[in-house]
């Protein structure tokens, strides 16, 4: 932290009393969001706005595009919807990694304009761990095991040893591009997870796919090749494709997420990431705690998504634990692992 951060922060916390308003940006892919919480947990404004295509996938370059034209009309949405000005801003966040540095870049660029055009510090934050800390501000939870099902991330995490550790992730693809990929490969639209689940709900019989649990870790290319290979021969029922992949994933999942729980001694399991709007994955979950005296917190789908209300309540919690991003420092880091983040603003 640099003197100038230094100075900034202590002039906005120098009022004890005084409620502070945070307001972050995520820009890790596809999604441009503009946050706004306060110290006391309110959501003020959640506004985001996605690159999408019509047909294949993302393009980095041209998600960066579309950030930078989306840029001032989700911020005044923000805004409007906080129904506060710009000046009533006392800290900017925004995501600083991991994620698609074209993408990252826009968002950094956001940030570090506001910050010294209103004088506010900055906070860089780390995305996976806002998946994370967003429980503290919707939910009782103390330490959780989060389990982190997105499109392009699947990892289990938890605090242990003064650190956020991944537990266990994918080896391959994230289990959202695995769902997406299958989605496509049956004609559903993209994202895939709604129509899956759907689809899924016709089923008649559970069909025995490869189930890849590795140690901690996970694996999901194989069993993608081999549904596609059960498609293309026409022997199976679309719902019953749905059906068993679902229940075979998730069901990998649960079991690298309980023997996290187990292993570290923790009773309490959060959910995050857009593949955790799946309402089976929910249930899952939810039997998987109960049947071992476990709690399981499930956010609301806008906070389980990629959000940016995550990124300003990190960035709040940061803030008031006496953090700031220098300038000098305020680089994206796309390749940055959760467990090289230094948690000063948590006790161990
Ligand atoms: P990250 O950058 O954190 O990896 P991401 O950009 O890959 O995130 P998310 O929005 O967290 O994306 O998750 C996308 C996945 O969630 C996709 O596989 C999509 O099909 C799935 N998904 C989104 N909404 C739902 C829903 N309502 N029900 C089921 N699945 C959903
Ligand atoms: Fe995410």
């Amino acid at each position: 932290m640099d003197k100038m951060a230094n100075d900034k922060k202590d002039k906005m916390i120098s009022k004890k009393d005084k409620k502070i308003i945070c307001l972050g940006i995520e820009s890790t892919a596809h999604t441009l969001g503009v946050g706004i919480v306060d110290s006391l947990g309110n959501v003020l404004a959640n506004v985001k706005d996605s690159y999408t295509t019509k047909k294949g996938g993302m393009i980095p370059v041209k998600a960066a595009e579309h950030h930078i034209e989306a840029c001032d009309c989700v911020l005044a949405q923000a805004l409007k919807s906080a129904g506060i000005g710009v000046r009533d801003i006392d800290v900017i966040a925004f995501s600083q990694g991991p994620g698609l540095g074209h993408t990252l870049r826009i968002g950094a660029t956001i940030a570090r304009t506001l910050s010294n055009a209103l004088d506010r510090p900055l906070i860089g934050v780390n995305h996976c761990i806002a998946h994370l800390e967003i429980g503290s501000m919707l939910f009782p939870v103390k330490d959780p095991v989060l389990l982190y099902a997105s499109g392009a991330n699947t990892q289990v995490i938890a605090f242990d040893g003064g650190k956020y550790r991944i537990f266990g992730e994918t080896l391959d693809i994230g289990v959202g591009n695995f769902i997406d990929c299958l989605a496509r490969e049956l004609g559903l639209g993209f994202p895939g997870g709604p129509g899956l689940y759907q689809l899924s709900l016709d089923a008649k019989e559970y069909i025995k796919l490869p189930y890849a649990v590795k140690g901690m870790d996970v694996s999901f290319g194989g069993l993608l090749t081999n549904l596609k290979q059960k498609i293309s021969s026409r022997r199976y029922a679309d719902a019953d494709i749905a059906f068993s992949a679902q229940e075979t994933v998730f069901s990998m999942l649960m079991e690298v997420s309980e023997r996290a729980l187990a292993h570290c001694g923790k009773d309490e399991l959060l959910l995050g990431g857009g593949v955790s709007c799946n309402k089976r994955l929910q249930e899952m979950a939810k039997v998987m705690c109960k049947e071992r005296g476990s709690r399981c917190y499930v956010p609301p789908n806008e906070f389980l998504v990629d959000n940016a209300a995550m990124i300003a309540w990190l960035g709040l919690k940061m803030h008031m634990a006496s953090g700031a991003t220098p300038i000098s420092g305020s680089g994206i880091r796309p390749y940055e692992r959760t467990d090289e983040v230094d948690i000063y603003w948590k006790i161990d």
